[in-house]
């Protein structure tokens, strides 16, 4: 087993606030804040709700405001889901009227939405979250304009960031004003962006909408889907065909696409006299066409969608072994493992092959650090260390145990329990920089596609979480209280409206590292209880499997 690293260094309670991690966040937070309505464009089953989720949750988790206003979903509040397909024909006037008036209700919400000067009234909203699969949305004829921006009830809210980043209390929970340099401080700069999710399929609808936004100061950038490859044409199963006889499902969808066939128009860069800004994707990635985009979140937008693929895969995360610190109770540091950690770093092969199936290749990424490297090391497959996955920088408080913090740092140890996303140690980092750290990882694991070929993070606790939270769309300030037990392997499988999670326990005790807010840390070594719906445990084996890893014993 490894030594621990040195001791703890002492330092004294008036240590300086550091500087160079103001700095280090200043990029992500030193930008304008913006008013942003992304446009989805395209024929119904193109993916337009699919590549609005994905980007609302990016945003969402970078610390933005993001909200979807899903015109289907107005559409079946207003009249019901079991509308035929004539509903979407373009040439009977009621249906088009009716469908023009649920489509500035929902351009009305979203203007409402992005006229708000701040969130006092998110929460109302935020309960109504509500995910559904594509639908079908409103005739594709020019709109009236709409009586007034005022939002009608918001019932039909898709996503939401619950809480602004400039919200956060730069005071502790006693009113003690915070230092000169709040270890929270951030400067705003959060965009607040919109995804209006329809067809919206004719150049003039799309006129309206941004005429409409400009009027109220919100830049527009439209998101269009074009998919001729009946490979990706996927009918994802609708609210509007629940219950109903999957053929005459089928038969009544396409009729509806025909109906929308009539009408729909292609994006183009004359529309608008030249001044629409759009990207649009062309067989989810093959081809990329960017027209006209200027603004820093409008790039970080297109940046994202050349990076999304809709290959069906999994991948694999798990911290590492146990560490001698984590024994010591210790924080940070660049440890070895423990007998039982290295145990667990034998055991690894083992799990990931039985989960991998037939013919998949593995790449292990690692931090920097020593337990994830030596936790990787019996995988014989290709490793990539990445500097991003290092552990959380404690700063001045790395190497101290969390009761040595508290009694050295009291005030700091009160701020992180009451914001502990947005907490900054000392000469290090938080919760907030590390999103921000991530992000290429977090893009890189989005751009990968290779068929038959799976990563596998070996990280730290506070970088899976973070990582973890993107995937599962959990709230910042849930985010820094994930579980993410020692000597476990989490599987994540995305899908097209959520992801789905397995999680292997190795039956090797460990240290319990998680700290609930305002509790001391429980020191027994336990077994890690894996805590979510599809757990499977292993039991040893003594056979050899041929894996793509090599011959492996299952005994070990
Ligand atoms: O205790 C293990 C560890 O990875 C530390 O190195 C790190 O500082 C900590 O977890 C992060 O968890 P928390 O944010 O809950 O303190």
């Amino acid at each position: 087993p490894g030594t621990p690293a040195a001791a703890p260094p002492a330092i004294s309670t008036a240590a300086p606030r550091a500087p160079a991690a103001a700095a280090a966040a200043a990029p992500a937070y030193a930008l304008p804040t913006c008013k942003l309505a992304c446009v989805m464009v395209g024929l119904p089953a193109r993916g337009k709700t699919y590549i609005a989720r994905k980007v609302a949750r990016y945003l969402t988790w970078l610390g933005h405001h993001s909200r979807i206003f899903n015109v289907g979903n107005y559409r079946r509040d207003a009249v019901g889901a079991m509308q035929p397909s004539e509903f979407f024909d373009p040439d009977n006037e009621e249906f088009a009227r009716q469908r023009a008036e649920v489509a500035i209700n929902a351009l009305n919400d979203m203007i409402g939405w992005l006229d708000k000067l701040d969130d006092d009234d998110e929460k109302s909203l935020s309960g109504s979250l509500n995910f559904q699969p594509p639908s079908a949305s409103v005739r594709e004829g020019p709109l009236k304009t709409p009586t007034s921006a005022t939002p009608t009830q918001s019932t039909r809210v898709d996503e939401a960031s619950k809480k602004p980043p400039g919200s956060a209390s730069t005071a502790s929970p006693g009113g003690r004003p915070s230092a000169a340099y709040s270890s929270t401080d951030h400067a705003g700069g959060a965009a607040r962006v919109a995804l209006y999710d329809a067809t919206n399929s004719t150049p003039e609808r799309r006129l309206f909408i941004m005429e409409q936004c400009r009027e109220h100061g919100i830049d527009v950038m439209f998101i269009e889907s074009v998919c001729d490859d009946p490979k990706i044409i996927v009918k994802l199963s609708s609210p509007d065909y629940k219950g109903a006889d999957p053929e005459k499902a089928v038969e009544d969808f396409q009729s509806r696409i025909r109906f929308y066939e009539k009408t729909y128009q292609t994006l183009d860069r004359s529309e608008a006299e030249g001044t629409i800004s759009f990207v649009k994707l062309i067989n989810v990635g093959s081809q990329v066409i960017v027209n006209n985009v200027r603004g820093y979140i409008q790039s970080r937008i297109v940046y994202f969608l050349m990076n999304l693929n809709i290959t069906p895969r999994s991948f694999y995360f798990s911290r590492h072994g146990e560490s001698m610190f984590n024994v010591m109770q210790r924080i940070g540091g660049d440890a070895s493992l423990s007998p039982r950690g290295e145990q667990f770093a034998k055991r690894l092969p083992e799990i990931v092959i039985r989960n991998l199936g037939e013919g998949t290749r593995l790449t292990v990424w690692t931090s920097t650090l020593r337990r994830t490297k030596e936790t990787a090391r019996h995988l014989h497959v290709p490793k990539v260390a990445w500097k991003q996955l290092d552990e959380l920088d404690s700063g001045v408080c790395d190497g101290l145990t969390y009761e040595e913090i508290e009694a050295r740092y009291p005030a700091d140890f009160e701020e992180r329990d009451s914001d502990k996303f947005n907490y900054r140690y000392h000469g290090g980092e938080s919760y907030r920089d590390l999103v921000h750290r991530l992000e290429p990882v977090i893009l890189e694991l989005e751009r990968h596609y290779e068929p038959n070929h799976s990563i596998m993070i070996i990280g730290h606790q506070a970088v899976l979480r973070a990582i973890y939270a993107y995937f599962l769309n959990i709230p910042h300030e849930r985010l820094p209280y994930i579980k993410v037990p020692l000597h476990t392997v989490v599987k994540l499988t995305p899908k097209a409206y959520g992801c789905e999670e397995e999680r292997f326990s190795a039956d090797i005790a460990a240290v319990d590292t998680h700290r609930e807010r305002g509790t001391p840390l429980n020191p027994s070594p336990r077994l890690n209880p894996s805590g979510l719906a599809h757990t499977h445990s292993l039991a040893p084996s003594s056979l050899d499997v041929v894996s793509p890893l090599g011959r492996i014993s299952l005994n070990n």
